[in-house]
């Protein structure tokens, strides 16, 4: 399946250059829902079922894409139906913003966000190393797409743009791109036709940790706190148009693809600290003890998780060990390779010979000072590079 979707993409790049517009006409399957020859339903998840759940809010945090939807998901966004879904809540739009009489002060604002709602991250989603969402989600690799400023618009978002300043409102553009990444945005939007606003709201360092959903609702009240009056709000996430001052009137722009991985409900887990011990291992880590091995325990877990690593470490029989390796703030912005690279030769420097090395990720086992053995745990449910 995976490789049909492959050949599949790739024959969409290879023949989609940089000029070539990325909705293009022929793509199109049916959007049925999955059923046997006499409409019967087939067992697994019908993903049309499925992206409409996500469409209303009806199913929430749900992480990634499940893999059976990923074909179906692509079909649907380089395919007709996703923008036609987006021109006709375009159309609704342009009818209830035709349909106010603005103050005509400056303050009657429209918020769009960006991504996937001004801008369309088409191009890297569709990409053969990110499938829709259903691979795991690299924030690294994401945010170089961004630095390339090369987004599209989204389907019906320029139209609506100009429909809305020819009327008089004020744009706002509220996204939750870092800072950082302002002047390419800039450029970007520029280089698609939106040539103006009043405000481009980017996530500052302050808003780190906030939740989508406070950091625009937050944003917004500051608007609305300086006078403004938010006539219109649209966003593909519901954090875009939940929440506090969201404004007379809210459009949830089609969005079925995976959102990131939710590091807040992994970093939740974590501090349960009631992880289980892996099978085998306290087995193989009580043996080397006997034999008389040190153990160094190094993970890619933040300083700040210690004491609930150690709880956890404890609580299932891992009691001892001569080092406790955590990622330090220092570590910040290197690979999982690059880190686990570094403490290890820092051993190997503080006179510890490496006999042996486990670990589920390859990115623990290849690199620099290595060991003697590496030995590769299983581990098919996520990547770390
Ligand atoms: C909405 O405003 C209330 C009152 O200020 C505040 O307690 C709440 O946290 C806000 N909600 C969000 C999502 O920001
Ligand atoms: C991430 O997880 C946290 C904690 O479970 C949750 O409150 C938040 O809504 C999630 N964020 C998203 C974008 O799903
Ligand atoms: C391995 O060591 C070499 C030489 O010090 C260094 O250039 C390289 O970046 C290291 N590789 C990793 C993955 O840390
Ligand atoms: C994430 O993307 C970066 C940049 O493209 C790449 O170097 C790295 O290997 C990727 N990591 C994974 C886990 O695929």
């Amino acid at each position: 399946m995976r490789l049909a979707v492959f050949f599949f993409l790739a024959t969409i790049l290879a023949t989609c250059n940089a000029d070539c517009h990325i909705f293009q006409e022929g793509q199109i399957y049916l959007l049925r829902p999955r059923s046997g020859a006499a409409g019967h339903r087939l067992e697994g998840v019908d993903c049309l079922s499925w992206r409409l759940a996500v469409e209303t809010n009806n199913l929430q945090n749900w992480g990634s894409l499940p893999e059976s939807c990923e074909e179906y998901i692509g079909h649907y966004m380089l395919g007709k139906q996703y923008r036609h879904d987006c021109e006709l809540v375009a159309d609704v739009e342009i009818k209830y913003a035709k349909s106010l009489k603005l103050a005509g002060d400056g303050k009657d604002i429209w918020i769009f966000d960006i991504d996937e709602t001004t801008l369309s991250n088409m191009p890297y989603y569709a990409r053969s190393d990110v499938l829709f969402g259903a691979l795991p989600y690299n924030d690294t690799k994401f945010n170089e797409w961004v630095a390339e400023g090369k987004a599209p618009a989204v389907p019906g978002a320029l139209r609506l743009y100009r429909t809305l300043l020819s009327l008089g409102f004020k744009i706002v553009f509220l996204s939750g791109t870092k800072e950082q990444f302002r002047e390419v945005r800039i450029a970007n939007l520029k280089a698609v036709g939106y040539h103006t606003w009043e405000k481009l709201i980017l996530k500052e360092d302050a808003d780190k940790g906030l939740t989508a959903l406070a950091y625009k609702s937050k944003r917004r009240t500051e608007l609305v706190n300086a006078g403004y009056r938010i006539l219109g709000n649209s966003g593909d996430q519901w954090s875009d148009i939940l929440g506090n001052n969201t404004g007379s009137r809210t459009f949830k722009i089609p969005d079925p693809m995976a959102i990131p991985y939710n590091s807040t409900k992994f970093n939740e887990w974590v501090a349960e600290a009631k992880a289980p011990a892996v099978p085998g291992a306290l087995r193989l880590y009580r043996t080397l003890l006997s034999l008389g091995f040190k153990i160094v325990f190094l993970s890619g877990t933040k300083e700040q998780f210690r004491e609930v690593r150690i709880a956890n470490l404890k609580a299932v029989g891992y009691h001892t060990w001569e080092k406790l390796i955590l990622k330090e703030d220092a570590d910040k912005g290197l690979t999982a390779l690059a880190y686990k690279s570094k403490r290890r030769t820092e051993l190997v420097n503080a006179g510890y010979r490496i006999l042996g090395n486990s670990g589920d990720q390859w990115s623990d086992i290849l690199g620099n000072n290595t060991g003697s053995r590496t030995f590769k745990i299983p581990d098919p449910m996520y990547y770390i590079g």
